[in-house]
């Protein structure tokens, strides 16, 4: 606190990021990042980017890059826009689409990041609960909301929900904006942009971070009506007209043109889930159904924070949050079949 302020900062609750510590052979299963690097291709175009270009400012329209994303999902550069991450495709979202008199609404149990863009925009919001299975029922959302916002598969659980049931809320909903934040749909799921075209009310949110190894270059997209588009656009270039630098849109086409090495490093983190989850499931924890590259599990009889902390000295980190509901459960990001070996090992030691 201090006397130089503006007063809105003070008031602020920022969102705190998972840690990156600086240990080294750590086991790192606490941010959702992908274990196998990214493809050949796009580190290739990073060095080709490293160049005398530099100097000059990037498209700050990212036309090639909006091309090759819209070729890809089958939809013209006007469907598309893209930003420093996802988070930041979000936080632009909150202020161009999300801010109306009545309350946006988004699960109790979901992304923490959306309550913070609410404190940020000063956004009325409405958490509504998830079922007792850690299921959103989108027939809850039609009360009164002036948007709607949900992950899906929805973090941090992984669980998913189906096409059908985001189509219905779309028609219920034709006249308020729904947005759905895809950041783990290529880990199990179908994405909503196929629904893009039939309803101008859908905004979908996507990240290179996860299924396509990029955390680092901070990629992130929507697609949606060229409406919705242009109130991203206006708030963009009304903030920061370069948000994504030389390199990162040259990184993030090669990503969207190697779609072998993508449909490859996708599949392996799914397969290491699925046996990660019957090993943890034997050790007696309960794991929800998991469509994401993270798994949600909690042990009946053994304390959330203490398992955390267990693994910690083994130098194997997993996220632990300690909020209502979700203090018992442990989110553990999909690793190589060798972490996720380590983590096994490690928990049955700790549960001996
Ligand atoms: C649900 C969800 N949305 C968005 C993001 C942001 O991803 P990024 O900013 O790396 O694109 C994350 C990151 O963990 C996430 O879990």
């Amino acid at each position: 606190m201090s006397k130089f302020w503006s007063p809105v900062v003070a008031r602020l609750t920022p969102y705190v990021p998972g840690e990156q510590p600086k240990i080294t052979n750590l086991v790192k299963l606490n941010t959702n990042e992908n274990p196998y690097g990214p493809s050949p291709k796009v580190l290739a175009a990073l060095k080709d980017a490293a160049s005398d270009h530099l100097r000059l400012y990037p498209d700050a329209n990212a036309d090639d890059l909006k091309a090759t994303i819209a070729r890809y999902h089958d939809l013209t550069p006007a469907h598309v826009f893209v930003g420093n991450g996802s988070d930041e495709v979000l936080a632009h979202a909150f202020l161009a689409l999300l801010k109306h008199d009545r309350p946006l609404c988004f699960p109790d149990i979901s992304y923490s990041f959306y309550p913070v863009y609410c404190g940020l925009y000063d956004i009325d919001y409405r958490a509504v609960p998830v079922d007792e299975a850690y299921r959103i029922d989108l027939n809850d959302y039609d009360d009164g909301a002036g948007a709607v916002i949900f992950p899906n598969p929805n973090a941090p659980t992984g669980r998913l929900l189906g096409l059908a049931d985001i189509e219905a809320l779309l028609t219920r909903l034709h006249d308020r904006v729904v947005v759905i934040d895809e950041a783990y749909i290529d880990f199990g799921g179908d994405s909503a942009i196929a629904l893009v075209r039939r309803h101008p009310n859908l905004l979908v949110v996507q990240t290179l971070s996860k299924s396509r190894s990029l955390a680092g270059l901070r990629v992130g997209f929507a697609v949606g009506h060229p409406e919705l588009i242009e109130a991203l656009e206006r708030v963009k270039n009304s903030f920061n007209s370069y948000p994504l630098d030389r390199p990162a849109q040259l990184g993030a086409i090669a990503a969207f043109e190697d779609e072998a090495y993508f449909q490859e490093a996708r599949a392996k983190v799914i397969a290491s889930r699925e046996w990660l989850v019957e090993d943890l499931k034997e050790l007696g924890f309960d794991v929800l159904p998991s469509a994401a590259n993270f798994v949600f599990a909690r042990h009946p009889q053994r304390d959330a924070g203490e398992l955390a902390a267990a693994l910690r000295q083994r130098v194997i980190i997993v996220r632990h949050f300690k909020l209502p509901r979700i203090d018992q459960f442990l989110r553990i990001s999909i690793g190589t079949d060798a972490e996720c070996e380590a983590l096994v090992k490690a928990l049955s030691e700790i549960l001996a």
